[in-house]
């Protein structure tokens, strides 16, 4: 029989680097951000614990579930309502109202949204193990200025991606392309929604810069712009497993290097 691993290869389906993976977590970059004091939400973040949520989608009893909905639930007052709800590695953003965004501490509407991201988590890795849900988030609610909502009322603000490497800042894209709402909006505000000034541009590449003194290698790094102007960090992930625009030409220019690279080292084998 064949293993796992063989049939991956087989269907081209790269295996997972748990290593790579892990510093996808906010366990792994959210300590390090709030200790360099960078501009980011109030965050509590909780630990499962003994609490295994995993049978949660086949509807079975979890042991523990009320002290850590508990737990959550008092990090909710602390934070205040509404506030953005997340695993380490995941919010599930698409389905906003159901998921990440909490609008009360009720145990009930609780265990729905932690379902819900318990759910995605399995579907989002459906290959190999769920991404971990081990890690909770409960973050403070940027304020932002609307440009219209999406993906079951989610409100669609400015918000930036910027890949750094070794602490240089190699692109800057806008974080929602065009193409990929739920519904049609307006080109005008499209537009208004990707653009960028020079003043926030040189803002966004000196807060990137900065972060990037403390995280070696490759990175992408989410910043949500609130309704004053301000730039908050809100997501990090490792470069090479971050969404980036196909039509990036730094990208491509990186691509065709690293296949050159790679050809090279054949040659000589
Ligand atoms: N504290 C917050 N206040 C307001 N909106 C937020 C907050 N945190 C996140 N968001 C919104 O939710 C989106 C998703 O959040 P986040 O990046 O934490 O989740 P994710 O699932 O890791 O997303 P990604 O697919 O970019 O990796 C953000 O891009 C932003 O629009
Ligand atoms: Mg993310």
């Amino acid at each position: 029989m064949m293993t796992k691993k063989e049939i991956n290869r087989l269907m081209g389906i790269e295996p997972t680097n748990y290593e790579q993976e892990n510093k996808n977590n906010m366990a792994y970059w959210f300590p390090l951000l709030q200790m360099i004091r960078m501009r980011i939400p109030d965050t509590i973040l909780i630990h499962t614990g003994v609490c295994n949520l995993a049978p949660m989608i086949d509807n079975k009893e979890i042991p523990g579930l009320d002290l850590f909905i508990e737990r959550l639930r008092s990090a909710v007052e602390e934070i205040g309502l509404p506030c953005f709800l997340r695993t380490g590695m995941t919010s599930a953003k698409h389905g906003w109202k159901d998921t990440c965004f909490i609008e009360s501490s009720d145990k009930k509407y609780l265990i729905s949204h932690v379902y819900r991201l318990v759910e995605y988590s399995f579907m989002a890795n459906i290959i190999g193990l769920p991404l971990d849900f081990s890690i909770w988030a409960i973050r403070r609610m940027i304020p932002t200025y609307r440009l219209f909502t999406d993906f079951n009322e989610m409100p669609i603000a400015k918000e930036r991606r910027l890949f750094i490497r070794d602490s240089k800042v190699v692109c800057n894209h806008p974080y929602w392309p065009a193409d990929c709402f739920q519904r049609r909006h307006a080109e005008e505000k499209i537009k208004e929604l990707q653009y960028l000034s020079v003043q926030d541009n040189d803002e966004l590449k000196a807060m990137a810069e900065y972060v990037g003194d403390y995280f070696t290698g490759y990175w992408s790094v989410d910043f949500l712009q609130d309704d004053k102007g301000k730039w908050w960090l809100t997501d990090m992930a490792v470069g090479e497993r971050s969404y980036h625009y196909p039509n990036c030409e730094i990208l491509n220019r990186m691509n065709t290097e690293s296949n050159k690279r790679e050809e090279k080292n054949v040659g000589r084998e």
